[in-house]
């Protein structure tokens, strides 16, 4: 079975969840001072230990996923925590998911492995001058039942968006759970 993009396996697993939200990722914190300010769009943003991080340090979060659970999660944790973000319950596997979602500041992709489709089209959600972040398992992670080979970020997703961005930060990193590969692109001005 594909876990990573099974919805009911996501449901599961974030029904199941305890009270707390996880930590933001690690990468996300240390990297925030090269963000550019405004808005994120939080792409597969699960129940938003991210999005809430995003949230306190000032930015205007537009927050997605296609799991009900997680988002009802985010609503309650982003109540709790006195701010206001906008959720929306969108299906990655959609061709043209992004096409009406609006041009963000930046957009965080952390732990999700965009289809071609939409990585490719998505300067278009992107101002000038905004940040792309993408973070996840990176091709020298070891796979297994649940990770496999699709889900691994490589160097050459990114080729076909090279006209369109600049590459800040390429940061290769491994920590408790895996190796992980981390890219920051600014949008280009012209
Ligand atoms: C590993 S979690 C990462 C969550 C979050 N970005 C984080 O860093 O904590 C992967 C997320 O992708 C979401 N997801 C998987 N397939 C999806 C799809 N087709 N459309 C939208 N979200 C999807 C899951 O619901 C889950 O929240």
């Amino acid at each position: 079975m594909d876990y990573m993009r099974n919805k009911d396996y996501w449901d599961k697993k974030f029904y199941r969840r305890g009270e707390n939200l996880f930590s933001p990722e690690k990468i996300l914190v240390e990297s925030i001072g090269c963000f550019k300010a405004g808005t994120v769009l939080d792409v597969a943003c699960g129940d938003g230990r991210n999005t809430i991080f995003l949230l306190e340090n000032d930015f205007k979060v537009t927050a997605i996923d296609f799991s009900e659970k997680a988002l009802e999660r985010l609503n309650k944790f982003s109540i709790l925590d006195g701010h206001s973000v906008i959720v929306k319950q969108v299906d990655l596997s959609i061709k043209d998911a992004l096409k009406d979602i609006g041009v963000f500041d930046n957009i965080v992709i952390n732990h999700y492995r965009l289809s071609k489709e939409i990585l490719n089209v998505i300067y278009r959600n992107i101002n000038r001058g905004g940040i792309l972040f993408i973070n996840g398992f990176g091709a020298n992670h070891k796979v297994d039942d649940k990770i496999t080979k699709d889900d691994l970020i490589y160097d050459n997703d990114f080729d076909e968006i090279k006209d369109y961005f600049e590459l800040v930060n390429h940061i290769e990193s491994t920590n408790e759970i895996g190796v992980l590969s981390t890219y920051i692109f600014r949008k280009n001005n012209n």
